[in-house]
């Protein structure tokens, strides 16, 4: 491979022009659910139905949604900003004050979200400061019609 010619914030600012939509996956580790805001979510085969996502090396949630085996996306709605921004935080309980029940996989389903996608992770693939994870889905549904949060150009909203 050649040497890329531009730097760390170029990449960044380039693919953030890329607008994308943000879900939270989320787990239950020891009876304790966890979570992590995501904007990589995409849909990758219809026959078996997969969906995956990229996971920084570096995040703390991400090895404990890879042991728990399973994982639910909940799709945020353009009014949950608020609770993106806890989710993209390190803060040690991202659930509290956020509503949520179970998925029928037992995983966290966040009020308030679009849709959920309950999944069995599938497979991890490395690729260079990131996994890639792939979910095996199991159910999905959507909850209401309204609009998604669009992450775009580092900033909410387009
Ligand atoms: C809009 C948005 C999208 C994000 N998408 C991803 C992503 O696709 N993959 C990822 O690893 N981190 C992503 N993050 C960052 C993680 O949410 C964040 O690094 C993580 O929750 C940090 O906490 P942790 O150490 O508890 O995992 C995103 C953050 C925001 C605000």
């Amino acid at each position: 491979m050649t040497e890329p010619v531009f730097d760390s914030a170029r990449f960044r600012q380039v693919l953030g022009h890329f607008p994308t939509g943000v879900c939270v996956v989320s787990a239950m580790v020891d009876d304790a659910p966890v979570g992590m805001a995501i904007g990589s979510f995409f849909s990758i085969s219809l026959d078996p139905p997969l969906v995956g996502f990229c996971a920084g090396k570096t995040s703390s949630t991400w090895p404990k949604l890879h042991g728990a085996g399973r994982f639910c996306a909940s799709i945020l709605a353009d009014d949950q900003e608020d609770v993106c921004r806890v989710f993209a935080s390190k803060e040690p309980d991202k659930f509290s004050g956020i509503g949520w029940d179970h998925s029928p996989l037992g995983s966290p389903r966040l009020k308030g979200a679009l849709a959920w996608i309950d999944c069995e992770l599938d497979a991890v693939h490395e690729a260079g400061d990131h996994d890639i994870a792939v979910g095996a889905v199991h159910d999905l549904h959507v909850e209401h019609e309204g609009k998604p949060l669009v992450f775009f150009r580092g900033g909410y909203g387009v």
